[in-house]
């Protein structure tokens, strides 16, 4: 087995941490030979909630668990880290404006983003789970200097997921049947799910379903999934967002193959995508690094979808530049 990968996760006393610590701890995201060290960082209110999660992973006795610490310290939590899932956030409240809530968050992903610059191992990776995911991603990346940028990346794999799942389901097939999904943009209502170049076993999607569903109705389920939920469940995706945060790192680390998903990465100007913005793109991942796949073909109602949800991450990310929060 090798050495231990320091994982640390912030937010550890809430309630995506406590779904994805225990899996983690089982070896569900970085494999079965790979033992884990586990860093929980909290604001004090949470870090009581966080030693519960603590004594209760002492309880599973899971062999791959080398340890686990608990602080209220960037610098610590940050320490070493190979691994680091951002979780806890200022999310957005009612009647809640968005200045307000882009200062929240430019106080929280600024000194986490210095400290990871500071503190983590060289190989350091971050998934931002913390709405909003992409801009505060953006925010902690720009005060982490000296790691490479593509390090930073925000989790769209829920969104992949759920436009998996609701595919597979009208289509009446099996979930491996369906590939060549896309979520394009921000992780946010404007997200674009794209099935135009997807397959069902091996016909494209829009020979399998209604093609005015799947340019309509569905985008929509897709992208207010997380109210169906709210609605529903009576609260907000939390094993469906710990298991798409483990599925996001776990792909980053050990590939994708030729296997495509979706995933916020750093732009370098594809499809179109402002140079630098962390926007969700068709990815695979090799040798430990996302690759968006590029050429694939961009009709007319895709391009509107994908612009009008680029347009959004522009004004957030000129909004947080307003406010001082990056250069
Ligand atoms: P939660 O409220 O149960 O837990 C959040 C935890 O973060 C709390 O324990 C809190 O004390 C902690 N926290 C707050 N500020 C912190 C800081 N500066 N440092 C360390 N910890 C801090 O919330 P839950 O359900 O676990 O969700 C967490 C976030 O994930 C929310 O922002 C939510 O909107 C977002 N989310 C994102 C999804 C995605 O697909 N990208 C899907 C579902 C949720």
């Amino acid at each position: 087995s090798h050495a231990p990968v320091t994982v640390t996760l912030t937010g550890a006393g809430g309630q995506i941490g406590y779904a994805a610590l225990f899996r983690i701890a089982a070896g569900d995201m970085l494999g079965p030979d790979q033992r884990v060290r586990l860093r929980l960082l909290e604001i004090p209110q949470g870090m009581r909630s966080a030693e519960g999660t603590a004594l209760e992973l002492a309880d599973c006795a899971f062999p791959l668990l080398d340890s686990v610490e608990l602080t209220d310290d960037a610098s610590i939590g940050f320490d070493g880290t190979n691994i680091a899932l951002l979780i806890g956030s200022r999310p957005r409240t009612a009647g809640m404006e968005r200045g307000d809530l882009l200062e929240a968050n430019g106080a929280i992903f600024g000194p986490q983003g210095r400290a990871i610059g500071a503190a983590a191992a060289d190989d350091v990776r971050v998934v931002v789970v913390g709405n909003p995911a992409n801009t505060n991603a953006l925010i902690a990346q720009q005060h982490a200097g000296g790691v490479p940028a593509e390090r930073f990346t925000a989790l769209t794999r829920l969104d992949h997921n759920r436009a998996v799942g609701l595919l597979a389901a009208e289509a009446g097939v099996a979930v491996p049947e369906v590939a060549g999904i896309t979520i394009w943009g921000n992780h946010s209502a404007t997200q674009y799910p794209d099935v135009s170049g997807a397959t069902i076993g091996d016909r494209p999607a829009l020979d399998v379903v209604d093609a005015e569903w799947a340019r309509g109705a569905y985008i929509d389920r897709v992208a207010k999934r997380g109210a169906e939920i709210i609605e529903v469940r009576g609260g907000s995706s939390v094993g469906s967002a710990a298991n798409a945060a483990i599925e996001h790192v776990r792909d980053w680390v050990l590939g994708t193959g030729e296997r495509r998903t979706s995933a916020a990465v750093v732009s370098r100007g594809e499809y179109g995508v402002p140079e630098g913005l962390i926007s969700s793109f068709p990815v695979r991942a090799v040798d430990g690094a996302w690759n968006v796949v590029e050429d694939l073909e961009i009709d007319a109602f895709s391009r509107e979808r994908i612009d009008r949800s680029v347009a959004e991450l522009v004004s957030e990310r000129d909004a947080v530049r307003g406010l001082g929060l990056i250069g």
